[in-house]
């Protein structure tokens, strides 16, 4: 095992998941995410039918509460592997595949970041990651990873809030709240094109990226959406 991937399992088990303020921050930032999930969850719709059929075996990066598991009971004999540095996470995720119908054996949680998830290659049908390049330390690594542990054919479907075009007002303040996001939102990054950055990842199938903008909440309405092909 080499040192990178050694420091960055110390910094998954090291994650502050009882920390009141980690805890408090999310809470603050799901609220947020709360005000336009209607919105989110027609894009949602869009992207999850890709897995339908196509898919068994799911990786969730960064699965947070859960809020995704009502659209996996859609997919015929699923199992899902949900990844998430925060160890706290695990009881809201659990609860959340129970309330959706995913019987407690179709769902494991691993703590771990995106950066190094503890799977093997070519192990995963399809990987889903919902607002959570945002969050990482390391996107091109994360979407390497990501690369690696899915087989050839399988897909990654991602819905992330990016930066407001360069120059525009919302770019703007964007430029200036990202810094206090950053504390408030548990290292959430307002600025980043990840768009760009998953085409720059080079899936072997291409990716096919989306722009939205969900108006109903201003300064993280410049979204990405869509699905890369491994
Ligand atoms: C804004 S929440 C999104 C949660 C969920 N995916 C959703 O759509 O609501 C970001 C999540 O990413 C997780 N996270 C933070 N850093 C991460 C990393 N390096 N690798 C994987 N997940 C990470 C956080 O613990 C949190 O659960």
């Amino acid at each position: 095992m080499n040192t990178e991937m050694e420091s960055y399992e110390k910094e998954a088990s090291d994650f502050h998941e009882f920390d009141f303020f980690s805890v408090l921050s999310y809470r603050f930032f799901y609220v947020l995410l709360l005000l336009f999930f209607c919105q989110i969850s027609d894009y949602k719709m869009e992207l999850f039918d890709n897995l339908v059929g196509k898919a068994e075996k799911v990786l969730e990066i960064g699965i947070g509460t859960g809020p995704n598991f009502k659209y996996y009971t859609a997919i015929p004999n699923v199992s899902v592997i949900g990844v998430d540095p925060n160890a706290k996470m695990e009881s809201y995720a659990r609860k959340s595949a129970a309330e959706a119908g995913l019987k407690s054996e179709d769902f494991t949680f691993i703590q771990a970041l995106g950066e190094s998830i503890p799977l093997e290659d070519a192990s995963v049908d399809a990987v889903v990651g919902t607002l959570v390049l945002c969050s990482v330390t390391d996107v091109t690594r994360t979407l390497n990873e990501i690369k690696r542990i899915l087989r050839p054919g399988g897909i990654y479907i991602f819905i992330e809030h990016v930066a407001a075009e360069d120059g525009t007002f919302l770019r703007l303040v964007q430029n200036v709240l990202d810094p206090l996001q950053q504390v408030v939102a548990d290292g959430c990054h307002l600025t980043r094109h990840t768009g760009e950055s998953i085409l720059e990842a080079r899936f072997n199938g291409g990716a096919d990226v989306k722009k939205a903008s969900l108006s109903r909440f201003a300064y993280i309405s410049s979204h990405v959406y869509g699905v890369a092909y491994n």
